[in-house]
């Protein structure tokens, strides 16, 4: 006899993990022991990429080494190249992305094949990621493809391959930072897709692949380009309360709201509130800073929700001149860390995942063969 149904597996425990640990009460956000926000004020990407996969935070050599390794990893293989060019230049790039993690295992090098599935995997995904990325974008902006730079840290080689320039300090900095907080959200829907598909025995790169599928939705990955599309239509602070009261009155969700497992503020999107607001001063444009605000002031008072990783986000991706459709893309190319490191644990304590449903069909139907039916 199955038992109750938890509809979209609210609150069900379905594994153990050492990763990552949500407080959902408290507002809190735990890496492998340490808090996100210790972590966003002094650490950074390539420093929490290793925490997330070695479980412990690395010695100087060791950081330098990992960087040196990212930076090596970062090329792209000639075959690939010839499949991104044969992609319509007006595809989504989270489309582009799937077809380009799922292709770039048939071009693998031994210690990275599919198969191997190893930490080699994981962070040849994260250091190639931009690159696959920025070959993309700048083929349809006429771009001459980019060089690998191995002298930039992985959030500035991002934020080069994305527009072909480098950032400021600032703009390194504010980047480094959303890709520390993106990095991972212990069971969210994308890194289970890679758990269940890495619980089969299947290899690393079938499980980004499901990751990166998953993550493309509107409720997860996608929903900070479209409070970009929110704030574009209010325009200014004053249009803001009537649309949003709009909206809810029928009954569409406002994106960058609500999360599933908190239900105080999102961490990140502390964080990431002082970030817009700095960026939008660095760059002397308060314009979606303020919007926000707004934003934020009538959601709560008109549904009690809370802002999710996502409010903040893409404001300061727009300051630091990312495409929005490239937003979900960045958000990929920070937790494709997470991703790994859970599929990695899955290997370590592997249990197939297969959940059972509650059949409500019916079963005593009689077949008739197909010229005797009406
Ligand atoms: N706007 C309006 N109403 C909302 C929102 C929202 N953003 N979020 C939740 N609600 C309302 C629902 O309509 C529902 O109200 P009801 O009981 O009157 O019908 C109630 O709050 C509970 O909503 P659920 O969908 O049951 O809550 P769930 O835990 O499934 O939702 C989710 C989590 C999907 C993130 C939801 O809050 C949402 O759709 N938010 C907008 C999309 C978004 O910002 N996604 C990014 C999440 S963070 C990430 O993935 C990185």
């Amino acid at each position: 006899m199955a038992g109750e149904v938890q509809r979209g597996l609210e609150d069900v425990v379905a594994l153990e993990s050492q990763i990552c640990f949500i407080d959902g009460h408290g507002g809190r956000l735990i890496y492998r022991g340490y808090d996100i926000r210790e972590l966003a004020e002094q650490s950074t990407f390539e420093e929490v990429a290793y925490l997330l996969w070695y479980g412990r935070l690395p010695t100087r050599a060791q950081l330098d080494e990992l960087r040196t390794r990212l930076a090596r990893l970062r090329e792209i293989p000639a075959e690939l190249t010839g499949i991104l060019d044969r992609i319509p230049k007006e595809c989504a790039p989270m489309d582009v992305l799937r077809t380009a993690v799922s292709a770039l295992a048939h071009f693998e090098p031994a210690e990275t094949r599919p198969g191997a599935s190893s930490i080699g995997g994981a962070q040849r995904l994260t250091a190639v990621l931009p690159s696959i990325l920025g070959y993309f974008h700048r083929r349809r902006k006429g771009l001459p493809p980019l060089a690998p730079r191995p002298e930039l840290g992985h959030a500035q080689y991002l934020l080069y391959a994305l527009r072909d320039r480098e950032g400021s300090e600032l703009e390194g900095r504010a980047l480094d930072i959303a890709l520390i907080l993106h990095a991972d959200h212990e069971l969210n829907a994308s890194t289970f897709a890679a758990r269940v598909t890495a619980s089969t025995l299947s290899d690393l790169y079938s499980a980004v692949t499901s990751a990166v599928g998953t993550l493309k939705g509107p409720l997860h990955g996608g929903a900070n380009e479209r409070v970009m599309e929110l704030l574009n239509e209010c325009g200014t602070v004053d249009r803001v309360d009537a649309i949003v009261r709009g909206k809810l009155a029928r009954h569409e969700r406002i994106m960058g709201f609500g999360h599933r497992v908190y239900k105080v503020e999102d961490p990140r999107a502390t964080i990431l509130r002082d970030w817009s607001y700095r960026a939008g001063e660095a760059h002397h444009d308060l314009h979606y800073f303020e919007l926000l605000r707004e934003l934020e002031r009538v959601v709560h008072r008109e549904k009690g929700l809370y802002p999710n990783v996502d409010l903040y986000s893409g404001s300061v991706y727009t300051l630091l001149g990312i495409p929005s459709d490239l937003f979900t893309p960045v958000f990929a190319a920070s937790r494709v860390v997470g991703w790994t490191a859970h599929v990695l644990e899955e290997y370590q304590d592997l249990r197939l995942i297969r959940p059972t449903a509650q059949y409500i069909g019916p079963v005593d139907l009689r077949y008739a063969p197909v010229d005797q039916r009406a």
